[in-house]
């Protein structure tokens, strides 16, 4: 989903080790629909070379203000871009920022424009918390440049601390949260994600493989697009994310009762969780015991309450509910009957019966179904796959 459909960047990146990350991100950045042009320092060239960047946006690569072809070029590559971000961004390149240097055409554009810039950090641990490129940031900083990153961890000189930019879709989300795509801004938005666990005894549950990936990733996409998030998330080892609810519970029926509580406080409901259909009849308050003389053990199931159902039978302040729909066979047909036993408005099949998708995947594929329509969201990461789903349910409030 072209989540950057439109917007004008330019890549501005000099001579550091990360530059080799450019081709990825300029690569992602097109894919979210974004209009790339790429200005290199000579340094740079000698990290990633031009044909790269110019094969991958599909345009010249500029190096030089000289000569007569080139003697207005920052002026117009100044006026060119939404936003220009310099990766990676040296202690150099910042020292020159700072001061206001202009001796090529990357630092002489940056004085000529009026368009935001954001730098991406990267240098040595030292290099970086060195008073000079401290101060010369916090300078930065105040007059209005976007400062992503760095982050901490290994370094090319082999150190461990704080210097490495950010990743390339780190770098991604930063720019489409610079460009504000809040499409669900002033929503709330209930989310269900991973697995229940039935107890059978004080140590024992069933359960299933959902990992929670696709319900948190949903989560993320709806607070980058200014929605209000309550995640309503089974056990999984996924760190709460930033700035949403999370409700953590258990069984089916405590996921039962917590949604249903919150459901028509929301707009949207989205049910991602695995939920297990059915749980032990009774929970054992002792260890079940092996005995000598069972060969076999028969455990009786009930039933669990159909939460996304009794979403969809409210009545008043019903939000628009979303179900998921996990199959191995029949995949449409089955999916059709939940939309319709479960009065849903729209619901996302994922074929889990693929070993690189569904299930405790960083990987998914989704269509979507309306009574009278599908749409095909190809396998991709999940993280994109939860923006497109959450685009999608925008259009449709
Ligand atoms: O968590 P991950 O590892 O990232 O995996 C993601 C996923 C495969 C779990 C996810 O993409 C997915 O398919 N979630 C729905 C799983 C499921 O329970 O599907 P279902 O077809 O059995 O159920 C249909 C719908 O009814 C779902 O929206 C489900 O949340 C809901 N349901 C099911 C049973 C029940 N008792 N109550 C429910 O609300």
């Amino acid at each position: 989903m072209q989540t950057l459909s439109g917007k004008r960047i330019l890549l501005g990146i000099t001579g550091g080790i990360a530059a080799y990350k450019c081709a990825e991100l300029a690569r992602t950045l097109i894919e979210l629909g974004a209009d790339i042009r790429v200005v290199m320092t000579q340094t740079a060239t000698k990290f990633i070379t031009p044909l790269t960047m110019q094969t991958i946006s599909g345009y010249p690569i500029s190096f030089s203000c000289s000569g007569k072809k080139y003697s207005m070029k920052h002026i117009e590559l100044a006026k060119w871009p939404d936003l220009i971000l310099l990766v990676p961004a040296t202690a150099n390149l910042i020292a020159n920022m700072r001061v206001g240097i202009a001796n090529d055409l990357l630092s002489t554009l940056i004085l000529a424009t009026n368009t935001p810039i954001s730098i991406a950090p990267a240098m040595n641990q030292n290099m970086y918390l060195n008073r000079a490129t401290q101060e010369n940031l916090t300078i930065l900083a105040e007059r209005g440049i976007n400062i992503w990153g760095p982050k901490s961890g290994k370094q090319a000189c082999g150190n461990l601390g704080l210097g490495r930019m950010l990743e390339p879709i780190q770098l991604v989300e930063r720019c489409e949260v610079f460009f504000q795509i809040k499409c669900l801004q002033g929503k709330s938005i209930l989310i269900s994600a991973g697995p229940t666990h039935e107890a059978l005894d004080p140590v024992r549950y069933i359960t299933n493989y959902s990992s929670g990936k696709m319900g948190y990733a949903l989560a993320e996409a709806a607070k980058l697009f200014g929605a209000k998030v309550t995640l309503v998330s089974g056990p999984v080892s996924i760190s709460k994310p930033k700035n949403i609810t999370r409700i953590s519970v258990k069984s089916a029926l405590e996921m039962h009762q917590t949604i249903l509580n919150h459901a028509i406080k929301h707009d949207v409901f989205i049910s991602c969780a695995a939920v297990a259909d059915y749980r032990p009849k009774t929970i054992s308050s002792q260890k079940i015991k092996k005995t000598d003389n069972r060969t076999q053990m028969n455990i009786r199931l009930v039933k669990n309450p159909d939460i996304v159902a009794d979403v969809g039978k409210l009545v008043k302040n019903r939000p628009f509910t979303v179900g998921f729909s996990a199959e191995t066979q029949n995949i449409e047909k089955n999916t059709l009957d939940k939309l319709i036993k479960k009065n849903l408005d729209i619901i996302c099949a994922n074929n889990v019966a693929c070993s690189n998708q569904g299930f405790n995947s960083d990987y998914n594929a989704i269509t979507i179904y309306e009574k009278q329509k599908k749409t095909q969201l190809p396998l991709t990461s999940k993280t994109k796959l939860a923006k497109a789903i959450l685009l999608y349910i925008s259009e449709c409030l």
